[in-house]
Formats: structure tokens, sequence, C-alpha cells
């Protein structure tokens, strides 16, 4: 079985083919009830999620199967110190596949080596998150499509996930990235190491202002402060890098605002009604992507 780690192994036929057949659920999701009967997905969630748990939960149950749930960290017996390798040992003989989000960077990939049902990683701390990125580039491809684009990330690129995902997976596509962020939440060295032997256009900027006008798609990021080590760190930066809707007077009309959510304060309400919002949008079309997903690993 294929396993989903991280969304360097995603070539651009991958992407597009997942992409495509989702556009096939997202005309209407209710008619591919017969697609996988019987098919069960085990939900590993080590970490709080609304997004990702649920949208996989709909979408296996849309494809006629369902869901196995470990419940929460507390709820479970890691609580009692059992090991994810065990977890995942006893977990793949009760489902077809397991969807894991761990706070630990590698544990999918370590989950992945001992068991041998497919393991989506759901997030594995500040490492990667790359079903999100699949759903992330079909907003992107719906909306601004994916040739000749133009894409700013702003926010926490150092701990943000769904941003070094994306990151890795628009190397496909020739896009020009500029990433914004404080200094101290720049990119890790291991991801801008990526970045730059794929050869990709690649500018790290500290104000927004010096590309807002360039950009198809503003992809916005909360910080994560989970990850940070020391609360006063996170102090230093929280409130930054936050839009309303003047700061994006100067953006183009058919700028795209897109946001993995939860969010907090990053981006102001006033922009929500405006035609450039595609958050929601963008979380909904987690439902048909995932069924994607599902349909292809399972
Ligand atoms: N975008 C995302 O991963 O959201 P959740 O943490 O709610 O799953």
């Amino acid at each position: 079985h294929d396993h989903l780690i991280g969304a360097k192994q995603l070539s651009r036929a991958d992407i597009e083919s997942v992409l495509d057949r989702a556009a096939e659920f997202d005309a209407d999701p209710t008619a591919f009830a017969d697609a996988h009967p019987d098919a069960l997905l085990a939900l590993c969630f080590f970490e709080p999620s609304t997004r990702t748990k649920m949208s996989f939960e709909t979408a296996i149950k849309r494809l006629g199967g369902d869901t196995v749930d470990m419940g929460t960290v507390e709820s479970s017996s890691v609580k009692k110190g059992e090991s994810l390798a065990d977890t995942m040992r006893v977990v793949e003989g009760y489902a077809d596949g397991i969807v894991l989000r761990h706070p630990s960077e590698g544990a999918a990939r370590l989950a992945a080596e001992f068991v041998d049902v497919p393991v989506v990683n759901a997030g594995d701390g500040a490492g990667q998150h790359p079903s999100q990125t699949l759903l992330d580039l079909y907003t992107i491809r719906e909306n601004a499509g994916l040739d000749d684009l133009t894409v700013g990330v702003m926010g926490d690129l150092k701990y943000g996930r769904t941003v070094h995902s994306l990151a890795g997976a628009l190397t496909n596509f020739d896009a020009r990235m500029h990433f914004i962020s404080p200094e101290s939440l720049r990119l890790p060295r291991n991801v801008r190491f990526d970045l730059h032997e794929s050869g990709a256009v690649v500018k790290e900027h500290t104000d927004l202002d010096a590309v807002l006008e360039e950009l198809d798609v503003l992809y916005v990021t909360r910080i994560q402060r989970e990850r940070f080590p020391d609360e006063s760190e996170y102090r230093a930066v929280a409130g930054e890098y936050r839009i309303d809707a003047e700061t994006l007077a100067d953006a183009r009309d058919d700028l795209t605002v897109m946001h993995p959510l939860p969010r907090v304060d990053e981006i102001a309400p006033d922009i929500d009604d405006t035609d450039h919002a595609r958050y929601f949008e963008q979380a909904h079309s987690g439902v048909p992507v995932r069924m994607a997903l599902l349909d292809s690993m399972l």
C-alpha cells in the first residue's frame, strides 16, 4: 500500500489526478455511496482537529464506508503510556487505512513502518500536512488556476506544516513564491533547501506591501502558539501580519485569500464578505479532495 506522508512524494501527475477525481466528487458528493462499501477508516488524532478529522469522516461515509475513532489522547490508552508503534499495530487490525495526526514531526513516517494498511499524515508537529495541500491546490486551481501563478504565503512559516507541504507541492507548477514573515518565523532550513534544489523562484520578505500587488493568491496562516518553546517568543510576534479590508486596498481585484483555518485574528472579519475570501470554500473542498484521496488509496 502507498502511504501519504509528505507533499514531496506527490508528482504533478499525482496531484492532477486527485484534483480531477475530486472535481467529479464535488459535482455530486452523494452519488458515490457504492464506491467503498464496508471500508473502515481509523481516525487517530493525538492533537485537536475540526476540519481534517470531520472532512475525512464525511469523505469515507460519502464513499459508503465508515470510521473507527481512537478518540482523544485523554480517552484512549495513549494516556496509560502505550507507544505510537503499538497503537498503530493494534489499529491496523481494525481498519483498512489510518489517518494520523500527532504532535511529533516524523510520527506518520514512523507509523507507516509498523503497518501494512495505508497511512495518511494528517499533520505531524511542524512537519507536513499533505492532504491539506491537495485541498489547497484544488482551491487555487478553481480560483486562480495553477499555471503562471504568483503566490504569497504569510505568517508562521517556521512551524506551519500546511506551509511546508504547500511550498513543496508548488515546485511542480513553476509558481513564483513569496514568503512573508517576521525574521524569527522564516521557513525552516530544510524547506528552503528543497525549494532551492527544485529551482523554484522564491523570495522572502518581512513586509506584505512589497509584493501584495503582484499576488494571485495570498495564503495566510495562524501563528502556531502550541509549537513555541517559550510563550514570550509567541507574544513577541502575535498580532503581527494581520490583514483587513484596508490592507487589501492595493491588491488585485481577483486576489484569492486563503487560510487553512482555524484563524485567530490574522484575517479580520471585514474580509469575509469580500470576493477575495475563499477560506471557507477551501475548508469545504476537504470533503471531495479527501474522497478522491481515499478512493485512490483504499
Ligand atoms: N486545516 C486544518 O488542519 O484544520 P484542523 O486542525 O481543524 O483539522
